[in-house]
C-alpha cells in the first residue's frame, strides 16, 4: 500500500492538540549574539521550555558566539539566570537545566573574524564527535541587523555553511532590511551561501497560538468561511495596541518607527492571514503563497487619504506619568519619528473587492491589545420595534491575540422580560478557561519548527519583499512632508484625532479593546 507523505508540524498540531508525531534530528543551535538581550530574554528560556516539554532531541547543543569576554563557565552561569529570570515556567527544574546546560559552549570572537570562524568550524565538529549532531546546524542571528550579512559571508566563506553531511538552516531576526532595496540586498547575500528552503525569517506573531488560531478558526469550521467575504464583512480592524513606549530602544527606534517596526511586519502577517484563501493543504508553501497573493492584491494605497501618522507627547498611562518620545533617551527632541500609525487598505479580488481593512498600531496608548475584529453586516431587515432595538450592534467576531487569548462573538439576545428588547452579548472562548494550559511562547513554537525543517511560520523572501514595497510606499509619501503637529496624541490616548476622522469618515468607528 502506498505511504501517506509525511505530515508536517503545523497539521500534526491542528490535528493533535501538541502531540508531535515527530522529534527533531540532534543538532547543534549556533547562536550569534548569545550575551545578548533576545538570547537571554527570548532563545534561551525557549530552549529551556522545550526540554522541560522534551521536545529537544538527545544530543541537542548550542554554541553561544559573541564578543564578549565570557569563559564558558561564565556564558552557562549567564544562560541560566536567564532561564531563571525569564522562563514561563517556574522554578526551574535542575535536572532538566543540568540537560541543556551540558551541550551549551561558548565561542568568543568579533563576527567578521575569520579565525573566529576556524575555532567556530573545530567546536562543530568536537559536537558531532561527541554529542552525535552529525552535521545538522541551525545559524540563528540574533544579533543587531548590521552584521548579517558579515555573517553569512564569513559562514560561506570559512566552509562552515555547506561542510560535512546533515542539513544547514539559519534564522535571521527581524527587521529584514530597512526599505525594500535593502530587504533584497540582504536576501541576495543570503542566498550567495544558502538556498530559500534553508532560510528561516522570524516573525514572532506567527509562533503566537492565537495568530494561528485564526487559521483554526477559518478552516477547520464550517461556519465562518462562507461568510468570510465582502457579502457578510462590513470591514475588519486590526489593532496592535502597546501601553510600553519605546522603553532603552530609542536609537534602534528612530530609524525605524511604528512603520517599520511593526506595520511593515506583524501587522501585514495578521492582514495576509485574515484576508487570505483557504490553503488546498498546510503545506509551507501552499500557505505562503495564499499570503503573498493577498499582498500582491493590495490596491495602491494613496498615503494622504489612507495613512495616519502619529507621535506621542507627555501623558499618563496606568496611573503613571510618563514622558513623551521626544523626551526618551536616544531620541532628537524635534524627531518626526512616528510612533502610532493606521492604514486604511483595499484588497483588489473577489472575496474583499470594496471591503476596508482598517490597521493600526501605537506605542504608549491605554493598554495592550493585539486582535483582529471582524466586523459583519447589520441583519438585512429588522421585525422588532425601533424601541426594542436601541443601542443594538451588529456582529463581530474577535479574535483575541494578547491578552486574554481566545475569541468572542457579539450576537444579539432578548433582555429577560415580558418586553421585547434586545441587546448586544458575547459568547467567549478563553484559552486559559478552555485548555487549562499555559500556551507556549512564540519562540518556543518557532525554534522547534525550524529545527523540523517546516518553514509554514516563517516570512518567505517574496512576502517579505512585498510587505517592504507596501511600506516603501508610505514611506515615500511621507518623505519631504514633515509633521507639524508631532507630537500629536498623548501617551495614553487612543491616538492622534486624524486616526478617528479616518475611519470616521467611511462612517465607522475604532474599536476600543
Ligand atoms: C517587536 C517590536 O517586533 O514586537 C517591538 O520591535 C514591539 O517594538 C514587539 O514592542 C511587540 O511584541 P509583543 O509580542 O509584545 O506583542
Amino acid at each position: 500500500m502506498a505511504q501517506a507523505p509525511a505530515a508536517t508540524l503545523t497539521q500534526n498540531v491542528l490535528r493533535e492538540g501538541l502531540i508531535l508525531s515527530r522529534t527533531p534530528d540532534p543538532a547543534v543551535m549556533v547562536i550569534f549574539g548569545a550575551s545578548g538581550d533576545l538570547t537571554a530574554r527570548k532563545l534561551m528560556p525557549a530552549l529551556y521550555n522545550l526540554a522541560l516539554n522534551r521536545y529537544l532531541p538527545s544530543g541537542f547543543s548550542v554554541i553561544g558566539v559573541a564578543d564578549t569576554p565570557l569563559s564558558e563557565d561564565d556564558f552557562r552561569a549567564h544562560m541560566a539566570d536567564a532561564v531563571r529570570k525569564f522562563s514561563r515556567t517556574q522554578p526551574v527544574d535542575r535536572a532538566v537545566w543540568q540537560s541543556v546546560a551540558e551541550g551549551l559552549s561558548y565561542v568568543r570572537m568579533p563576527f567578521d573574524d575569520l579565525d573566529g570562524y576556524g575555532r567556530l568550524a573545530a567546536e562543530l565538529e568536537r559536537m558531532d564527535r561527541e554529542r552525535g549532531t552529525n552535521g545538522n546546524r541551525v545559524f540563528y542571528f540574533a544579533t543587531a541587523p548590521q552584521f548579517f550579512p558579515v555573517i553569512v559571508e564569513r559562514l560561506g566563506a570559512s566552509g562552515i555553511a555547506r561542510t560535512g553531511a546533515g542539513w544547514k538552516r539559519v534564522v535571521i531576526e527581524k527587521p529584514f532590511g530597512h526599505d525594500l532595496k535593502t530587504a533584497k540586498e540582504l536576501n541576495h547575500t543570503i542566498h550567495s551561501v544558502f538556498a530559500e528552503p534553508q532560510v528561516y525569517r522570524i516573525d514572532h506573531y506567527l509562533g503566537k497560538e492565537t495568530v494561528q488560531n485564526v487559521l483554526v478558526f477559518r478552516f477547520a469550521n464550517g461556519i465562518f468561511e462562507p461568510i468570510w467575504n465582502r457579502r457578510y464583512v462590513d470591514h475588519i480592524q486590526i489593532t496592535v495596541a502597546e501601553d510600553i513606549g519605546i522603553e532603552r530602544r530609542g536609537k534602534y527606534y528612530e530609524s525605524s518607527g511604528a512603520l517599520r517596526d511593526i506595520f511593515q511586519n506583524h501587522l501585514l502577517q495578521l492582514l495576509s492571514i485574515a484576508a487570505m484563501e483557504p490553503p488546498p493543504n498546510f503545506d509551507a508553501d501552499t500557505v505562503r503563497d495564499e499570503k503573498v497573493k493577498v499582498l500582491k492584491s493590495i490596491h495602491p494605497v494613496d498615503v494622504d487619504n489612507d495613512v495616519v501618522r502619529g507621535q506621542y507627547g507627555p501623558g499618563w498611562v496606568g496611573g503613571q506619568q510618563v514622558p513623551g518620545y521626544r523626551q526618551e533617551q536616544n531620541v532628537s527632541p524635534n524627531s518626526m519619528t512616528e510612533t502610532y500609525v493606521a492604514v486604511r487598505l483595499k484588497i483588489d479580488n473577489w472575496r474583499w473587492a470594496d471591503t476596508p481593512f482598517y490597521l493600526r498600531t501605537g506605542k504608549r496608548l491605554p493598554s495592550r491589545a493585539s486582535e483582529i475584529a471582524i466586523q459583519f453586516k447589520s441583519a438585512p431587515h429588522q421585525p422588532f420595534a425601533k424601541t426594542a432595538i436601541q443601542g443594538m450592534t451588529p456582529n463581530v467576531l474577535v479574535m483575541r491575540i494578547q491578552p486574554h487569548e481566545g475569541a468572542s462573538l457579539k450576537i444579539a439576545a432578548k433582555i429577560p422580560g415580558p418586553v421585547m428588547r434586545l441587546r448586544t452579548v458575547n459568547m467567549d472562548f478563553f484559552y486559559g478557561s478552555s485548555f487549562l494550559v499555559e500556551s507556549p511562547d512564540a519562540y518556543e513554537r518557532l525554534v522547534l519548527d525550524c529545527m523540523l525543517g517546516d518553514p509554514t511560520l516563517f516570512a518567505r523572501e517574496d512576502e517579505v519583499e512585498r510587505a517592504w514595497g507596501l511600506a516603501d510606499t508610505i514611506e515615500d509619501g511621507w518623505a519631504g512632508q514633515p509633521a507639524p503637529d508631532f507630537p500629536n496624541y498623548p501617551a495614553g490616548s487612543w491616538g492622534p484625532e486624524a486616526a478617528d476622522a479616518l475611519i470616521e469618515r467611511d462612517g465607522r468607528r475604532w474599536r476600543r479593546p
